[in-house]
């Protein structure tokens, strides 16, 4: 195998070429004219690209932008407007730290974000990964960024056999081995695409990769069947009632959660406790009529099976019509929302 720096040429020659245009990414052309990427939006992409797919995060990406430019504007948004821009990308106290981390930037940094890992680190939300991607994407500090992709990449390159998430210190190490110290952020970002487009987690498309007389896995015939990883523990099920009720001129009776735990902070319908043995609780004696189809989603820990009732009935404080927008809901809601619009069908005889 060649070393560090050699592969890490052959690699970015191969960026060069090939790297995908995102909309928060600054072409190599550009970037070798001097051009950086606004750190506002290498930190927006990152945490958003956090558990969540590009494919997923291009829309979000180019909302806020949108309607916040800066991270002056972001910090002065509405919390409400944040969490319904943000709804459907999951994982909600993402969003709520990225709120708390334009608001710390903003008004304790001027505005400008802090220029290294370390300091970067210490902001709400930024983790090592987040903290590492910044500093060498927007200021070519040559932090090492270990994702899933540069892990799946890694792992084959040097033939680990070790499962995840053990094998974690020792691919990091490795990881830092080859990056460089000029474009370290290319290097960060050609590791990605190399593992999203060729060294891909099914069927590694091996002939076309620049690494390929390097890689180790690839010669012993394994490479596809890297990384190994620790058996996971079986998830769960929970189940829980979630009750709809919207008046006959169309106001939605919603609560929003409290800030700390699952979805905090986020909208929602009433209900009752996940758990193995949740009781109905209908937030107020109606007609429910239970939904024909049960919710199904998936959480990191468990699966949810949800019970809805529908009721066409009036109650305090309930959400306008004109306020009240399902796609601003949590993707789990949104699938409620659904499900007793089926019931309203049936309560309001417009499915014969
Ligand atoms: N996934 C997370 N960050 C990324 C980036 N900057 N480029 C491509 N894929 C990514």
């Amino acid at each position: 195998m060649r070393d560090g720096k050699e592969i890490s040429a052959e690699l970015l020659a191969w960026y060069d070429r090939h790297a995908r245009v995102l909309p928060w990414r600054t072409s190599p052309e550009d970037h070798a004219k001097g051009l950086r990427t606004d750190p506002y939006r290498v930190w927006l992409s990152e945490v958003m690209l956090q558990q969540t797919t590009v494919a997923a995060v291009r829309s979000y990406f180019r909302t806020f932008t949108e309607n916040w430019p800066t991270v002056g504007d972001l910090a002065r948004a509405p919390d409400a407007d944040v969490m319904a821009a943000w709804a459907g990308l999951g994982y909600y106290a993402r969003a709520r730290n990225l709120l708390k981390c334009a608001r710390m930037v903003s008004t304790e940094m001027d505005g400008r974000f802090p220029q290294t890992a370390a300091a970067l680190q210490a902001l709400p939300g930024i983790g090592p990964y987040t903290a590492a991607a910044i500093a060498s994407i927007a200021f070519d500090e040559p932090a090492c960024v270990v994702d899933g992709n540069v892990e799946r990449v890694i792992s084959r390159l040097f033939a680990l056999t070790d499962p995840l998430p053990g094998s974690r210190p020792h691919i990091a190490q490795l990881a830092a081995r080859l990056t460089p110290a000029a474009r370290p952020g290319e290097h960060a970002q050609a590791m990605m695409d190399l593992g999203a487009t060729i060294c891909t987690p099914r069927n590694p498309a091996c002939v076309l990769c620049p690494l390929r007389s390097d890689c180790e896995g690839a010669a012993l015939g394994i490479a596809a069947e890297l990384p190994k990883k620790a058996p996971k523990k079986a998830k769960p099920t929970r189940y829980g009632f979630a009750y709809v009720m919207q008046s006959p001129d169309g106001a939605v009776l919603m609560e929003r959660r409290p800030d700390k735990g699952l979805l905090g902070g986020t909208l929602g319908f009433p209900g009752s406790e996940w758990s193995q043995t949740p009781a109905p609780c209908p937030p107020y004696p109606a007609d429910w009529h239970e939904a024909p189809l049960a919710v199904r989603h998936t959480f990191t820990h468990f699966h949810l099976v949800l019970t809805v009732y529908a009721a066409r009935a009036t109650a305090p404080d309930m959400m306008a019509a004109d306020s009240f927008s399902a796609n601003a809901l949590p993707t789990v809601m949104r699938k409620v929302w659904e499900a007793a619009l089926a019931a309203f069908d049936t309560i309001d005889g417009t499915d014969g």
